[in-house]
């Protein structure tokens, strides 16, 4: 295990820690907000953690699932993360500590990501040293572009992602410490999907404010 899969093995720990001392958590993609519902079961309190989602179904099929319509003070918003200007981000601009971007950048090309990096920049807390952009993608050992898929999606290894992160950088004048691997976790690569490619591999990255 590499320094860097070592010291983001202890992420969620670490997550959990600083949310139940009043940081606010966005989760971008957030589907059904089964990772918004597991951290309060783990005992964040949900008025800290937004979920964005592109599709509104998703978020009335996770309330139907879990039941707790009424019960749940997370708050669900129905969004796309590449339209920054949409008037559904106003009050989300600047107010948060941590956003995950869980399962969604290989669904993005190259000039996409640096966009949606560019955006939950701006949804963070401004000038604020510590606060994160964390997630998992579907990766690749090699690094590469779809040119076949008509939207050219990005599937990164760790030195991919830290150009994309690098560039990030140089657009935004900000500083970020990247930290980034990829593994065989989720079951990406087990063979029983006819479109597997042994080289899919899973990106996690942990990207903090210096
Ligand atoms: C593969 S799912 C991952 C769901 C969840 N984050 C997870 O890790 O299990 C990707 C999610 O991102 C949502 N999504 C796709 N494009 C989006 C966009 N432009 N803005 C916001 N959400 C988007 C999809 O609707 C879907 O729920």
């Amino acid at each position: 295990m590499t320094p860097e899969e070592q010291s983001m093995g202890d992420l969620y720990p670490r997550l959990l820690d600083r949310l139940k001392a009043g940081d606010r958590f966005l989760d971008v993609g957030c589907c059904l907000g089964q990772d918004i519902r597991k951290l309060v079961y783990d005992g964040v309190p949900g008025e800290n953690l937004v979920g964005a989602e592109l599709n509104a179904g998703f978020i009335d099929v996770g309330y139907e699932l879990f039941g707790d319509r009424d019960t749940l003070r997370a708050q669900f918003v129905v969004a796309n993360v590449l339209e920054e200007d949409a008037p559904v981000w106003k009050d989300l601009h600047s107010q948060f500590d941590v956003v995950q971007l869980g399962m969604i950048l290989h669904l993005f090309s190259w000039e996409e990501q640096v966009k949606v990096f560019e955006h939950a920049i701006k949804l963070l807390k401004p000038g604020k040293k510590g606060v994160s952009i964390i997630g998992q993608a579907v990766g690749h050992l090699l690094s590469e572009a779809h040119p076949a898929n008509r939207k050219n999606t990005f599937r990164h290894n760790a030195e991919s992602f830290k150009r994309l992160i690098d560039q990030v950088s140089t657009k935004t004048g900000t500083q970020w410490k990247v930290e980034a691997s990829v593994d065989e976790g989720l079951s990406i690569y087990d063979g029983k999907r006819t479109w597997d490619d042994p080289n899919t591999r899973r990106l996690l990255f942990e990207v903090e404010r210096v």
